[in-house]
């Protein structure tokens, strides 16, 4: 088991501030539409608000920030506008990364990045080595990420490792370090912006215990007032990890 167990297997231990803060950003196609846009021009749009939640999750003290920025099904949309993302991509890995470094803040990207323009994955390399050892926060990009996908490679390592292991001796221990986001514990929040209540193939394994906010803000809107909303929402929850109300009050005792 790696240095992060699974909060199926240990109760883990809970904070006012989550430790992992997982967040889809959805809506910056409607943002755009609304103001008779083009719908490219909410995604650089919101690339300012990644900015300042990145930055407003390390003032609080958030150790991981983990955002979907390209889904497996992405691939799905016109052309013209994956292009764009591509661009946006490597544009503004090559532009944040120094401020990134700067600011203490390690980069992650988790996905399956064959399928990216060697340029991007190069960019990425080259970002992830210099920010190896920034301890102030890691940011994890998921960019051809899916949840599936995600556990379907890590049963795939896992049995190249142990070529002999039989059925009954798969267990969450043996599979848990070869997801991609072993290096953080599971997110204790996660926020979907753009309305819709649904996970889109995220984190399906690493949600299993998460806090679920939604909220119809539109990415490109959501600042530090919305993140200190769910924040808030956040510290209001029992967190009970299958347990009842009553066991929780005489555990805090
Ligand atoms: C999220 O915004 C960004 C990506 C999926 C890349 P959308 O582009 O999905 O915006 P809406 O949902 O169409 O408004
Ligand atoms: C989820 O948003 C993926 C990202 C934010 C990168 P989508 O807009 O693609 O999700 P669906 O298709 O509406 O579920
Ligand atoms: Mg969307």
């Amino acid at each position: 088991m790696s240095q992060h167990s699974s909060s199926t297997l240990v109760i883990p231990e809970v904070s006012a501030i989550p430790r992992h803060v997982a967040i889809i950003m959805d809506g910056n196609g409607r943002w755009a539409s609304k103001r008779m846009m083009p719908r490219v021009a909410g995604h650089s749009e919101g690339l300012g608000a990644v900015r300042n939640i990145v930055q407003e999750c390390r003032k609080f003290g958030v150790e991981y920030l983990t955002v979907f920025a390209f889904s497996s099904e992405n691939w799905r949309r016109p052309p013209e506008e994956v292009g764009f993302l591509m661009k946006l991509f490597l544009k503004s890995l090559k532009g944040e990364v120094s401020r990134l470094a700067e600011s203490d803040i390690a980069l992650r990207l988790i996905g399956d990045l064959s399928r990216f323009d060697l340029a991007i994955q190069e960019m990425v390399e080259f970002s992830e080595d210099l920010t190896a050892n920034c301890k102030g926060l890691t940011l994890t990009i998921a960019a051809n990420y899916g949840g599936r996908w995600d556990i379907l490679q890590a049963m795939r390592q896992c049995l190249a490792k142990n070529p002999n292991l039989k059925p009954e001796q798969v267990s969450e221990e043996l599979l848990q370090p070869h997801l991609s986001m072993a290096y953080a514990p599971e997110p204790d929040l996660f926020i979907r912006t753009g309305g819709e209540q649904r996970v889109s193939n995220f984190l399906l394994w690493q949600l299993a215990y998460t806090e679920l906010y939604f909220t119809d803000i539109l990415w490109p809107d959501f600042d530090e007032q919305e993140l200190h909303k769910a924040f808030e929402w956040f510290s209001q929850r029992e967190r009970r990890f299958g347990r009842t109300s009553a066991q929780l009050a005489t555990h805090k005792l």
